[in-house]
């Protein structure tokens, strides 16, 4: 355990949940709870807690990602924690491999490659749109504390992007993921992982026919529903209300051809 830094990110929470995430700074924060002085942050260690001049207790802990990528700025849609998890890990992310991603949006997927790549290997993130390459590099920065050296963003249209080394990983997250699955299918290595997430089926069913004309198998895709309980003493049962639908993740294998599952006995 260490204790809080000046400058660092502390996360707030009150004792019914509700989160702030401020720089321990020499300044005041104030929320409908009363204000606090974040100078008095400093020294203090995780887990322990700040009264605000109103009498209420925030606990104080160091943000998690999933607590950044939900108070962090965003201008386009993101990918939410239980589909980044799953992209990660059927992904099968490891440090020093070379990831090629698109488009990058407001940088949440990114930040979570980034982890898990653990400041080794490469990512190389294609963005169209010069406002979000310039969005999500600010959300990055922000997040480490600096731009990390083993990120590259490239803006330019993921169609037309040419790179020397082939990618152990491909990301898509596109509006028109079909467009681009001919194009970057020669950027990655043979047995390497493309993943793709799209809200439509429609979308998915595209995705599909192009993968299988670029040469890639055991294509699969699955939804994942994320539903929370509320638990005390009186109720145990699901919460009202839940994010019914995010999208749909596909994954599939680079070989050199496709072998049509129909010639399977
Ligand atoms: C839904 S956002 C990506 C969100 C991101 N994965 C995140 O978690 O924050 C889709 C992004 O793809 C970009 N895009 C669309 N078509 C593109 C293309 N052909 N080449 C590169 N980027 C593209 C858009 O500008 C947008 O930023």
């Amino acid at each position: 355990m260490s204790a809080f830094r000046p400058g660092e990110w502390a996360l707030l929470i009150s004792q019914k949940g509700k989160k702030w995430l401020v720089k321990v700074e020499d300044a005041p924060y104030s929320s409908h709870l009363g204000t606090v002085q974040m100078r008095d942050v400093q020294g203090k260690e995780e887990g322990e807690f700040l009264e605000t001049n109103k009498g209420a207790k925030l606990y104080l802990f160091r943000p998690t990602l999933e607590d950044f990528i939900f108070t962090m700025k965003r201008q386009t849609q993101i990918i939410y924690p239980k589909d980044l998890g799953a992209m990660v890990f059927h992904g099968d992310i490891q440090p020093g491999q070379t990831i090629l991603e698109s488009g990058i949006g407001s940088g949440a997927l990114t930040l979570a490659l980034l982890r898990a790549l653990c400041g080794t290997g490469r990512l190389i993130s294609v963005e169209k749109r010069p406002e979000f390459a310039r969005l999500a590099r600010s959300n990055i920065t922000r997040f480490f504390g600096r731009h990390p050296d083993n990120h590259e963003i490239v803006v330019g249209d993921i169609q037309d992007f040419a790179m020397t080394v082939k990618a152990d990983r491909i990301f898509l997250d596109l509006p028109e993921p079909w467009h681009a699955v001919g194009p970057v299918s020669v950027l990655l290595r043979q047995g390497g992982i493309l993943v793709s997430l799209s809200p439509n089926i429609g979308q998915v069913q595209l995705v599909h026919k192009e993968l299988k004309a670029s040469g890639f198998a055991n294509v699969w895709t699955f939804e994942l529903l994320k539903r929370e309980w509320k638990i005390d003493e009186r109720r145990a049962r699901p919460v009202d209300r839940m994010v019914a639908h995010t999208g749909f993740i596909t994954v599939a294998r680079k070989t050199p051809v496709y072998i049509d599952s129909e010639s399977e006995a």
